[in-house]
């Protein structure tokens, strides 16, 4: 599957989530910089103009299917979707490894955190890695403090796979924990 082939907008629960635009990207960075979004991320703080340039030129990239979450015109959050390769043998058919996974990631304006948005992006998500984009296996990673974060991804049915014991460093904490959730394509559709 191209980039063309998934089409925009589309719904996720009440949201719609669509391709970003200049008018889209101002309002996410009203609050991506504040502390409370940046607390548990890896990518801290953006300089806004590279930031709002790199969501356009990613646009179009077959790797990469990330929108900007609405509800009407307002943007509540982020969506992000990158299609990477498996692990396999390079004898016999690497088509069969490649492209075969994709990563996750989310951001909801803290004024509309704990509505069950983060929830319904990441579903749509992996409706759209599995149902369309056709992956084996989608996996998403946080620290092991951010609770919100790897609720969203076990209401959705992902398992925790791998906890890293201080294998992720906090700019104020230091060394402390990660987790990495994963679902496979088969438990997916078994789940719905
Ligand atoms: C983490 C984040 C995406 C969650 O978004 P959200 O829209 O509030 O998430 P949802 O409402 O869909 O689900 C959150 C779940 O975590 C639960 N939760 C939140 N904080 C919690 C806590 N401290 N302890 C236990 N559960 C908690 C909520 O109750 C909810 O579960 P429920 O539906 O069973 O009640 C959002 O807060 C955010 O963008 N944070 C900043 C950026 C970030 O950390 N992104 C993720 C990077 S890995």
């Amino acid at each position: 599957m191209t980039t063309s082939d998934v089409t925009w907008p589309r719904a996720a629960g009440p949201l719609e989530l669509r391709l970003p635009t200049e008018a889209a990207l101002e309002q996410v960075l009203e609050w991506r910089n504040r502390p409370e979004v940046t607390r548990w991320l890896l990518r801290t703080e953006v300089e806004p103009e590279a930031f709002a340039r790199r969501w356009l030129e990613e646009t179009g990239d077959p790797l990469d299917h990330s929108a900007i979450a609405m509800l009407g015109d307002e943007v509540v959050g982020t969506a992000s979707l990158w299609v990477t390769d498996g692990m396999g043998q390079t004898h016999g058919d690497p088509a069969v490894f490649q492209r075969s996974e994709a990563g996750i990631g989310y951001l909801i304006d803290p004024a509309y955190a704990g509505k069950g948005y983060a929830t319904q992006i990441a579903g749509a998500l992996l409706a759209l890695a599995f149902d369309e984009l056709g992956v084996h296996r989608v996996t998403a990673g946080c620290f092991a403090d951010n609770i919100a974060s790897w609720k969203v991804m076990e209401k959705l049915g992902m398992r925790r796979e791998q906890h890293g014991v201080r294998d992720s460093w906090h700019a104020e904490l230091g060394w402390i924990d990660g987790f990495t959730y994963a679902i496979l394509d088969e438990e997916w559709r078994s789940a719905r």
